[in-house]
């Protein structure tokens, strides 16, 4: 059995342009769908997936999720005070005791790549999780679970893809698989006429510590950025990795449209919500 998957990785401190200007003074990963943020589904989903150590790669301007995931003592005395029992518990789910959160600061936005790389002091050698809040995918047994019980069957790197129509691939990670779904290539954000498959990395990842080795010499890629996808591209020369279609439906939370779906989804998948509502 590969050592155990118990940190997930939480890249959140990228600027949101595409959500500007409801991004402005609140982190795009606090957008709520229905009644949770973004960043709660994120972090419900890693738990399931067994981890125990959250870490987020954060921003000055991202405040608000740390304080989402702190204890409101104050809170919790009125609502206890006033009865409200429901709205109590629903603020002890948030986070439970045994998880701990780790915040390291990303002081320039310089990518992905980098971004993942913040967190080597506190993921050390271990494999770890990566989960990108803006793209949602619902579930069951969520996608990192998936993508671990992938992981502890093959001992190698897994990413999550999906197939999109051809003309998006110059917005994604693009992947060729051998038939056994282990990568032979990965390139970012490939022209349609270049691509060499409509096989897109979403955003799960379960990845070795050796990546980090492999980010460390990663220089600018496509738009300047450190690019995950690059470092990825380093590790395949060294280790297998796995393309894992997951069982489930992706939002992409990022852009209008796949947020208003997502929206619309889980409120009509809550009875007491599609109940109430009326087309006007
Ligand atoms: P996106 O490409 O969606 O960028 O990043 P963004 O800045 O969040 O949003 P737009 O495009 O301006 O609207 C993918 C993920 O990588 C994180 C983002 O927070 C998001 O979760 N990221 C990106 C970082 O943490 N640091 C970076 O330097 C870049």
């Amino acid at each position: 059995m590969p050592a155990a998957v118990r940190t997930a990785v939480f890249p959140v401190a990228g600027r949101g342009t595409r959500f500007l200007p409801a991004t402005k003074a609140v982190p795009k990963e606090m957008l709520p769908i229905v009644d949770r943020p973004l960043i709660q589904y994120a972090v419900d989903e890693a738990i399931e997936a067994g981890a125990t150590r959250l870490v987020f790669i954060t921003h000055s301007s991202k405040r608000a999720i740390e304080d989402h995931f702190d204890q409101d003592a104050d809170l919790e005395h009125a609502l206890k005070a006033s009865g409200k029992q429901a709205q109590l518990e629903a603020l002890r789910d948030i986070i439970p005791a045994s998880v701990s959160c780790v915040f390291i600061r990303q002081g320039e936005p310089l990518g992905l790549g980098h971004a993942v790389l913040c967190a080597r002091p506190a993921v050390g050698d271990e494999p770890f999780m990566v989960h990108l809040p803006d793209d949602l995918i619902r579930a069951e047994p969520g996608c990192l679970r998936q993508m671990v019980n992938a992981y502890d069957e093959h001992g190698e790197s897994v990413i999550a893809v999906e197939d999109v129509p051809r003309e998006k691939t110059s917005s994604y990670g693009i992947v060729a698989v051998d038939d056994a779904q282990r990568l032979r290539a990965i390139v970012e954000k490939p022209s349609p006429e270049s691509a060499p498959s409509t096989l897109a990395v979403v955003g799960r990842y379960v990845l070795t510590g050796t990546i980090f080795d492999k980010l460390e010499t990663t220089g600018r890629g496509a738009g300047g950025e450190i690019q995950l996808t690059d470092a990825i591209a380093d590790l395949l020369e060294e280790q297998g990795v796995h393309a894992y279609r997951f069982d489930g439906t992706r939002y992409d939370c990022g852009n209008k449209v796949g947020y208003v779906q997502a929206q619309i989804d889980y409120a009509l998948a809550d009875p007491a919500i599609a109940g109430g509502l009326q087309l006007k």
